[in-house]
């Protein structure tokens, strides 16, 4: 894909990577975008960099347009390697007369790189270079969500460059919010703040808050991946406003893998209590949701519950590996319960429980436990569970 002048003189020059299936953890079954942006002014400019392997398609790119050695200035937003894996060799493609980047991404990208004799020039919130006609308007997101990240605004274009944030693992076509399906495009917006923010919500609030006390007038929003957008950027500003706030609705999530089919019996007699209820319901086994689709759905639910059959005293691998994810992420302000089938010892509904219970989640009730096959009371005391944790949503969110 060629270039694509967005704003006057104002170019993406990213790539496009449409392979991706796994970003550290994080399944991207639509692929991804590395987006860059070069500025065409009296200082010609450079906003980031792409993945080290997109090098040449992304240097390729700029020379559509202008010839690498011609740009005066690069601005790294942030560091991560999938926006800086060609740092070095974008450094040697154009020697910029300066390196602009937040204190803490000087030193992000000398312990990556470790060149301490290029040209960094160490900016900070609320300083201005003017390269011409345009001037780059610096804002750092500190923990947004790296200690060297950053926004750059252009006034004159109305145009944030905003780094990850408010990004989409999304490989398309279309470069733009317009040009594709909204439900779509909120879904992987959705998915990443779940995935990426969700444990900084408390410093998207500070950035939100700080961004209106700014008042940037903002026409446009470039993220480092996926879509740009220009038709409702408030829109995206919003869903991050309530996503940080961790509003919930009315609906339950239950999780869970299974071995002989007990815990799936009891995950489905508890989404059928729920449902009952006349609660959005979503039933997720882990056989076939990968954690980064669960904990997109977790996003807006207020009910979790988490059920593991006991495998060597312990939980079920997957359901482990969900539960130390989940924990990192910082979810709050939801009701949980925890269950699970087991054969002799039963240590997996109370190990879920205590997980539950250090994320600081409202324990329902005791971690209901089947052992072998559930038989038919057993079922029903799971559907009174799904009732019991659907009423008690139903009471907790207007
Ligand atoms: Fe897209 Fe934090 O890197």
């Amino acid at each position: 894909m060629k270039p694509l002048e967005i704003k006057p003189n104002v170019f993406w020059v990213g790539v496009i990577d449409w392979n991706i299936r796994d970003f550290h953890g994080y399944s991207t079954y639509k692929g991804s975008t590395y987006n860059a942006f070069l500025i065409l002014d009296e200082k010609i400019t450079l906003v980031d960099t792409v993945k080290g392997p997109f090098f040449e398609e992304f240097i390729h790119k700029i020379r559509h347009i202008v010839e690498p050695s011609k740009i005066d200035y690069l601005v790294v937003n942030h560091v991560e390697m999938d926006h800086s894996g060609a740092f070095l060799q974008t450094v040697e493609a154009i020697s910029p007369e300066k390196i602009f980047c937040s204190e803490m991404g000087k030193r992000a990208l000398l312990q990556h790189y470790h060149r301490s004799d290029l040209p960094y020039e160490v900016v900070k919130s609320g300083d201005v270079v003017r390269i011409g006609s345009k001037s780059l308007h610096f804002i750092e997101t500190r923990m947004l969500h790296w200690p060297d990240s950053m926004f750059t605004y252009i006034p004159q274009d109305r145009l944030l460059f905003s780094s990850d944030a408010f990004g989409q693992h999304w490989a398309t076509s279309g470069r733009f919010d317009d040009e594709v399906s909204t439900e779509e495009l909120m879904h992987h917006a959705a998915k990443y703040y779940a995935n990426i923010l969700l444990l900084y919500s408390p410093l998207v609030q500070k950035l939100l808050a700080s961004v209106r006390t700014l008042d940037l007038a903002i026409d446009m929003i470039a993220p480092d991946h996926g879509l740009m957008w220009r038709k409702d950027p408030p829109a995206i500003i919003e869903a991050y406003d309530r996503w940080s706030r961790q509003v919930a609705r009315r609906k339950v999530v239950i999780v869970y893998d299974t071995m002989w089919h007990s815990t799936e019996k009891m995950a489905k007699a508890i989404a059928e209590g729920a449902m009952d209820e006349g609660v959005e319901t979503t039933l997720m086994c882990l056989k076939s949701n990968h954690r980064s689709d669960v904990v997109t759905e977790i996003l807006d639910a207020k009910g979790l519950a988490v059920g593991s059959p006991t495998l060597n005293n312990g939980l079920f691998p997957t359901i482990a590996d969900f539960l130390t994810y989940l924990k990192g992420l910082k979810p709050v302000g939801k009701i949980g319960t925890a269950f699970g089938s087991y054969g002799w010892s039963g240590e997996a509904a109370k190990l879920i429980a205590a997980s539950l219970s250090e994320m600081k989640l409202e324990q329902l009730a005791e971690p209901l436990r089947v052992q072998y096959v559930p038989g038919d009371d057993e079922l029903r005391g799971c559907l009174d569970l799904g009732r019991l944790m659907a009423t008690k949503v139903k009471e907790t969110v207007p």
